[in-house]
């Protein structure tokens, strides 16, 4: 079977980051499941189907022509061949991807795209249900937290690094909002699989995550795995 590792957490506990990291480093597929309920927001959004309209998002759901392709931030995100990566990641980007994520039929129609690309030598996925729902059976699991007010940082950080303006106390806000969102919703909750080890990134500096995880990949025996 191909080995997968799985990171999830809330947003802004650094998963994007060490995901990416560890993919590279191992060699290893990436699979930045966000990205999907992003992109279907999104087109959504562009199709004129509100967020809330169950059966036609699961539709869209169900036929979305998205594909990704290596990029400077992870992932590059194509919706019909069309490069929508830097819509996608916006915090509007975000907002769609929570509201779209909380209907049953959405996640049922996403679940076996997710798993396909579980390819050899191995998968590192990024999410919130990779451990506790995606793939259960995965050798590794890790759930990566970290207090809103940090993750609210550094998001704050990304974001003008990347040219949008935001401001500091809204960002807390949405951060605050979309964990009540993922944690409260019916299908698939943000939650830590009972096999998964716990870090929290708050005190932590990216290179200090990694070390961790990568301990905790040699100790499962993974990265040597890595051609097998
Ligand atoms: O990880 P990212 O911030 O890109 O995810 C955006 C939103 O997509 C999350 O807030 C969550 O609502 C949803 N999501 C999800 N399940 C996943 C990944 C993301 O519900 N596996």
């Amino acid at each position: 079977m191909v080995p997968v590792i799985c990171i999830d957490g809330p947003s802004g506990a650094g998963k994007g980051t060490i995901a990416k990291r560890l993919a590279e480093h191992l060699g290893w597929h990436l699979l930045d499941s966000g990205a999907l309920y992003r992109v279907l927001g999104h087109a959504c959004l562009l199709a004129g189907i509100p967020w809330d309209d169950e059966p036609a998002v699961t539709e869209m759901a169900t036929n979305l022509d998205v594909s990704f392709r290596p990029g400077s931030e992870g992932v590059d995100v194509l919706l019909a061949g069309q490069d929508v990566t830097r819509a996608v990641r916006s915090e509007e980007g975000g907002h769609g991807a929570s509201a779209v994520a909380v209907i049953p039929d959405v996640r049922a129609a996403l679940l076996e795209r997710q798993r396909q690309l579980a390819l050899a030598p191995g998968l590192v996925a990024d999410g919130r249900d990779m451990g506790s729902v995606v793939f259960v059976d995965a050798p590794l699991k890790i759930f990566l937290s970290a207090s809103p007010e940090a993750r609210a940082q550094r998001r704050y950080s990304q974001l003008l690094a990347r040219g949008e303006s935001v401001s500091l106390p809204r960002l807390l806000e949405a951060i605050k909002e979309r964990d009540a969102r993922d944690a409260n919703r019916d299908a698939s909750p943000l939650v830590a699989a009972e096999d998964a080890v716990t870090i929290d990134s708050t005190e932590l500096s990216v290179d200090a995550v990694f070390n961790r995880v990568l301990d905790l990949v040699a100790t499962r025996g993974l990265g040597t795995r890595a051609s097998g």
